[in-house]
């Protein structure tokens, strides 16, 4: 495993890694969801490249782009397997001059759009940027971030990139949350509370397949459960269309069960898929 973190560098040993390459974008401090990533893109790939890079222009103003975890030395041993670690400064990616953005329409705009506008423009753009310098076979994301998956996948297909998009189910702790960077920001009261999402979740799930199909029903059920716990403050409990995640009425196989929610100052987001 090599680290590489200039353009240049990494363009020049681009060219002698043999295809198909596989990509996992990180912004590091990984953990199990992370490494199945890296290990499926392993297998499916005879290349590998990983990126480590903590995306300032995805965090709104009072996000925590400042305390966002961090720890390269054990991230650097836990990607052994990694032919390159790409981990470009700010400088390189956003140079002085830097003025070119990625928009990507309505599909930015739901959910995580509206609670934190500009993220996706953020997302969007680095991620078109390590596309153009890695130059990927495949991509691979979590299915955690579900709308950040919609997103690139509207990008690649929208704007003819050369590259699969693979998304990959969500890692889970034993009592169901979600594998997350940001759980590590949690007390131990906080972290016991944090199982509400995935239990609000659970109980989408059961009323769908009990054959409830009124996707407002489903929404109440879960806010009222989540409303529970003291410590759970919701940003928002969505049954949406997959691909335009926009609100449905009535719910369809394979709609998208989503929530964001704060546990004290931490937000976490999970989802589901109705099957
Ligand atoms: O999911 C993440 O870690 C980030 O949003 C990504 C895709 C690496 C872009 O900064």
């Amino acid at each position: 495993m090599k680290v590489v973190t200039t353009i240049a560098e990494m363009r020049k040993i681009r060219a002698s890694l043999k295809p198909p390459l596989g990509f996992v974008p990180t912004m590091g401090y990984l953990h199990q969801g992370h490494l199945s990533l890296v290990k499926k893109a392993r297998a499916e790939n005879p290349s590998l490249v990983v990126s480590i890079f903590v995306n300032p222009t995805q965090f709104g103003p009072r996000e925590d782009f400042k305390q966002y975890p961090h720890d390269t030395e054990h991230d650097l041993a836990l990607l052994e397997k990694a032919d390159i670690v790409f981990m470009p400064t700010a400088d390189e990616i956003y140079p002085p001059a830097f003025s070119s953005w990625v928009g990507v329409g309505k599909v930015s705009e739901r959910l995580e759009g509206a609670c934190r506008p500009g993220h996706f423009r953020g997302v969007a753009t680095v991620v078109a940027e390590l596309f153009n310098i890695v130059q990927p076979t495949r991509a691979y994301f979590g299915q955690k971030d579900a709308q950040q998956a919609v997103v690139i996948k509207k990008i690649v297909a929208d704007l003819n990139m050369n590259l699969e998009v693979v998304v990959l189910p969500t890692v889970r702790e034993p009592d169901g949350l979600a594998m997350s960077s940001r759980n590590s920001y949690l007390n131990h009261k906080q972290r016991q509370a944090a199982v509400v999402l995935y239990q609000a979740l659970c109980l989408a799930q059961k009323l769908w397949s009990q054959g409830e199909k009124d996707a407002q029903i489903i929404r109440q059920q879960m806010t009222n459960l989540i409303q529970k716990e003291p410590l759970a403050k919701i940003d928002y409990a969505s049954v949406a269309d997959p691909q335009t995640l926009e609100e449905l009425d009535r719910v369809e196989a394979g709609a998208l069960v989503s929530l964001a929610v704060k546990i004290g100052k931490v937000r976490l987001i999970d989802n589901v898929v109705l099957e």
